[in-house]
């Protein structure tokens, strides 16, 4: 059975998405099942995972309940997705229904058995849309900037996940900070380091050893839609999303079994 993990943090540009497509990229090349999910309005993922947003289903669609989840999956040029465009982001006011916390997570139900790994791309923004999906996931992973606006969101970021443990998902986990675009070499970056690694024992959420270095390769190969271990595999950001995934996978990170081919 496949494993659901969302990528989220509510601050915007910290790298949600590049982690999104980068873990994605990587865990295929291990050889695992991944289907990338695109719950943000923005459709950056999809943009990125080179998939078709104006003539194509959306996640909008099977939100909506008017299609089954299967039939918006692509397969992309980076891997299988479910994409996003802009009209996501009418679901805020759509949605008023008690259970609307419910949907992602009984619409990604039959795709489970599907896949080794669901990645959930989240909106920078802690509304209907990021709750949605952390109903829906076992894990959430927070990429961060060592910056102080950083810090100050992970409390609120972490009181969110605690509500929906509390009132939808009582098995979420959090799987630790991963700090991105990181330059260890200023004394800044030190200083900050310093403070995450005090708030996550404040908070008991685990840092990466891993972080993710700043490279202009990595931002290109988004914009080229192109998969980063093809375009820049000696990049040093490149290198450190697959030396993260594979931090991962040492953690525990093993779906249970591996997925039926579909
Ligand atoms: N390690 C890196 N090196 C260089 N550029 C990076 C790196 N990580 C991310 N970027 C760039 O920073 C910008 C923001 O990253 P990204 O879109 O992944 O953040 P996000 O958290 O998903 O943003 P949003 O909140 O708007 O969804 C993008 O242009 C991306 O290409
Ligand atoms: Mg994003």
């Amino acid at each position: 059975m496949g494993k659901i993990i969302s990528i989220s943090n509510q601050k915007g540009g910290v790298g949600k998405t590049t982690t999104a497509n980068a873990l994605a990229v990587n865990l295929k090349e291990k050889g695992y099942k991944v289907l990338a999910v695109d719950l943000d309005p923005q459709g950056n993922l999809s943009f990125s995972a080179g998939a078709d947003t104006d003539m194509s289903a959306t996640i909008y669609d099977v939100l909506k309940g008017e299609l089954k989840t299967q039939y918006a999956v692509q397969r992309g040029t980076v891997v299988d997705i479910i994409p996003a465009n802009i009209l996501l982001s009418s679901i805020e006011l759509e949605f008023t229904g008690a259970q609307r916390e419910f949907l992602l997570r009984n619409a990604l139900k039959p795709l489970i058995p599907l896949y080794d790994y669901i990645l959930i791309d989240t909106p920078p923004a802690l509304g209907v849309l990021t709750v949605n999906a952390f109903t829906a996931s076992d894990y959430v992973l927070v990429p961060m900037l060592s910056d102080i606006f950083s810090l100050q969101g992970i409390t609120q970021l972490e009181e969110t996940i605690d509500r929906v443990r509390t009132q939808c998902n009582p098995d979420i986990q959090i799987l630790g900070l991963l700090l991105t675009r990181h330059n260890p070499r200023t004394r800044f970056s030190r200083e900050i380091t310093g403070t995450v690694h005090m708030i996550s024992s404040d908070l008991n959420i685990p840092v990466f050893e891993t972080f993710i270095r700043e490279s202009v390769a990595l931002r290109e190969a988004q914009s080229l839609q192109k998969s980063i271990l093809d375009y820049a595999p000696a990049c040093n950001a490149v290198i450190d999303y697959k030396t993260f995934t594979e931090e991962l996978l040492e953690k525990g990170l093993t779906p249970c079994q591996k997925a039926r081919m579909s």
